[in-house]
């Protein structure tokens, strides 16, 4: 279901992403613009606050974790809910991630991605951008039904 555009635009955005450092920021901007996801992540340690959550070697670790992931995602967007299959029951019954909360992650995604890109995030790319996060999101969501 993508068209030969919308497979080019998702791909050749990814490989100017860096793993580390845009996860890092996309999971920083997750915690500090909706405060409540910071319940899921006790483990980490401080996250009050944009400078603590930014300084958190935690938060880079995970950020770089959660878009490898999405990396994943994209090496097989012809099977997305097949590849995120195990991951979509781990949030469900392990962690009990409240599915809305995907979509603010993928919310957060596509404002690193055009911060990063500006003017080369053209509305074209946005829009394959956001039909992929719809894909992601539903696919994540696929252990709560
Ligand atoms: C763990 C990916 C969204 C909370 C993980 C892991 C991955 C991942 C790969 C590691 C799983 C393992 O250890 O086997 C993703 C992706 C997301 C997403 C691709 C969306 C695009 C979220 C959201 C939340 C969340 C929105 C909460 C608001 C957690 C927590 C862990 C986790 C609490 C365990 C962290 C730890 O203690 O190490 N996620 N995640 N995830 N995720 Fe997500």
């Amino acid at each position: 279901h993508w068209t030969a555009e919308e497979k080019a635009a998702i791909t050749s955005v990814w490989q100017k992403v860096n793993l580390e450092q845009d996860g890092h920021e996309a999971l920083t901007r997750l915690l500090v613009v909706y405060p409540w996801t910071q319940r899921y992540f006790s483990s980490f340690g401080n996250l009050t606050n944009v400078t603590a959550v930014a300084g958190n070697a935690k938060v880079r670790a995970h950020g770089k974790k959660v878009l490898s992931a999405v990396g994943d995602a994209i090496t097989h967007l012809d099977n997305v809910k097949g590849t995120l299959h195990d991951l979509s029951e781990i949030h469900a019954f392990k962690l009990h991630v409240d599915p809305e909360n995907f979509k603010r992650l993928g919310e957060v995604l596509v404002i690193v991605l055009a911060s990063k890109l500006g003017s080369a995030f053209t509305p074209q790319i946005q829009g394959a951008w956001e039909k992929f996060v719809a894909v992601l999101v539903d696919a994540l969501s696929q252990g709560y039904n």
